[in-house]
């Protein structure tokens, strides 16, 4: 099985997680992509969905089914996300895509957090993926300085300006061995928007394809 046909299958999986005649909160990458297009088949069931990024938004409306605000819909009952790495612990790296602070938002309005993946995400340690970071931009200086004092290499993602209107920054080199203590040290820095490690509220299920099927992991 590729890695294509893997994303797909973990996508689907997450349709049983679905609740008739509820808000979905949806996340953005090629991964959630599969997921849009298999939630359209059941778009009369559901009552809409809530997006992560921009992208994720055009998507969902091109496949027909109605996009709310969270500031409308309240808290929601499931968020479906891709992740770039993800723990046994359910801790993850977010951000690949540059969506990270906006799909922290809707993780943080969610009851449940599905997050769908194929097995070559599923890492012991988080860090060999560069940790995006969305940086006010007159900031990207001096965060990048305080990142390095951090133990990590920032590289500026060129050319990417995000939904929020700022930069990011991609930490490469990190080990990262308490990422909700790193989460919460690197959040602290001024000027930083959103840190992608999702270990303070980890996802809640994670489905992870591989050649064997689609196997389900909770806290
Ligand atoms: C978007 O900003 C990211 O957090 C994505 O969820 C993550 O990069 C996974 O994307 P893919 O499903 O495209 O690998």
């Amino acid at each position: 099985m590729d890695a294509e046909a893997k994303k797909r299958a973990a996508a689907s999986a997450a349709l049983a997680w679905v609740e008739d005649g509820s808000w979905v909160g949806v996340g953005t990458g090629s991964t959630v992509n599969h997921f849009i297009a298999a939630l359209a088949e059941r778009r009369q069931r559901i009552a809409g969905a809530v997006a992560s990024s921009a992208s994720t938004e055009r998507r969902l409306r091109d496949a027909g089914i109605e996009v709310a605000g969270l500031n409308d819909t309240g808290d929601l009952p499931l968020y479906v996300d891709g992740a770039d790495e993800a723990t046994w612990h359910l801790q993850l790296i977010k951000g690949g895509g540059g969506a990270l602070t906006r799909e922290k938002i809707v993780a943080a309005a969610s009851r449940k957090f599905v997050c769908v993946i194929d097995d070559s995400k599923l890492v012991p340690v988080l860090g060999r993926f560069p940790l995006p970071v969305e940086v006010i931009p007159m900031a990207r200086s001096l965060v990048a300085r305080r990142l390095v004092r951090l133990g990590g290499q920032p590289v500026y993602r060129e050319g990417c300006v995000t939904d929020n209107g700022n930069v990011i920054l991609d930490v490469h080199n990190l080990k990262i061995t308490d990422p909700a203590a790193l989460e919460a040290e690197i959040g602290l820095l001024p000027g930083v928007v959103c840190v992608g490690l999702f270990a303070r509220r980890p996802a809640d299920v994670l489905l992870v394809a591989g050649a064997q099927g689609v196997q389900t992991i909770r806290r």
